[in-house]
């Protein structure tokens, strides 16, 4: 750990606070600033974490939901249980943890979905910026099918080329969709949240038949940064997932 590192996170007032409050992780005052704005999750609510690994915003969602709710949160990494949450370890990305996610609720639909989903993060910001971008929609799509109408959803996104694509997926999708960055986010970050609230009863006509994934991957089309076919690859272009860099593509 360096000493830059060690007196970083010393004076970090929301790592002290998470710390004396019995939080997991500061994150949860991410969470808690978020539902002091928006009140995305009320008593009784059902709600989904998805990412939920070290177990913040699920513990701040149990509190929120009261006894009446119910919250499941699932990551990729096992989770140490969480008093009043289901936690399944699993990719939500494949179908598998959809299948146990909907074994877990029965038939209920949720009234909430908060995602703080982030990949391993590999130092390089468009790269990490990418992933997240695809991750975040995945999310969304996961969402759809579970969550109520009227429901609310959050997902993370790094600002970047292409968020406007997963925004205009989302407003298709829901009545209000707002970006918010709140102030427990690290000052040097840029992390922001999509907050989406009053899922439509039906997905506006132009989604009708397509994923919020089909409609990133036009956006990015448009951009001309989308990749088809590893083919079409040039000798200055790096492929990131679906998308082609010119040049090296690496900060
Ligand atoms: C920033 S952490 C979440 C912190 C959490 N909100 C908290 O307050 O404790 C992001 C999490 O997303 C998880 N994640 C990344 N990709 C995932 C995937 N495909 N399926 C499920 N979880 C995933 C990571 O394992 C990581 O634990």
């Amino acid at each position: 750990m360096s000493k830059r590192w060690y007196q970083e996170n010393r004076r970090d007032p929301w790592r002290r606070q998470a710390k004396s409050k019995g939080y997991r992780a500061r994150s949860a005052y991410k969470l808690k600033q978020i539902q002091e704005k928006f009140e995305i999750i009320r008593k009784g609510d059902y709600v989904l974490d998805i990412g939920c690994h070290p177990g913040g915003w699920t513990q701040v969602a149990v509190e929120e939901v009261g006894e009446d709710g119910y919250v499941i949160g699932v990551d990729l990494l096992s989770t140490s249980p969480v008093e009043g949450a289901t936690i399944i370890i699993g990719d939500i990305t494949n179908p598998k943890t959809i299948e146990q996610i909907n074994e877990e609720i029965e038939g209920y639909y949720l009234n909430c979905v908060i995602s703080d989903i982030s990949p391993r993060l590999t130092g390089r910001y468009d790269t990490d910026q990418a992933i997240s971008l695809e991750l975040s929609t995945m999310v969304l799509d996961a969402a759809m099918p579970i969550l109520n109408p009227g429901g609310s959803f959050v997902t993370k996104i790094f600002q970047g080329v292409g968020i406007e694509g997963l925004i205009e997926a989302a407003k298709m999708r829901f009545s209000s969709v707002q970006r918010y960055a709140p102030t427990a986010s690290r000052s040097s970050s840029s992390e922001t949240y999509l907050i989406c609230r009053n899922k439509l009863p039906k997905v506006r006509k132009e989604a009708e038949g397509k994923t919020a994934y089909d409609h990133l991957k036009e956006h990015l089309k448009k951009l001309d940064i989308v990749v088809e076919g590893v083919e079409e690859k040039d000798d200055d272009e790096t492929i990131i997932g679906y998308r082609k860099y010119v040049g090296s593509g690496k900060k």
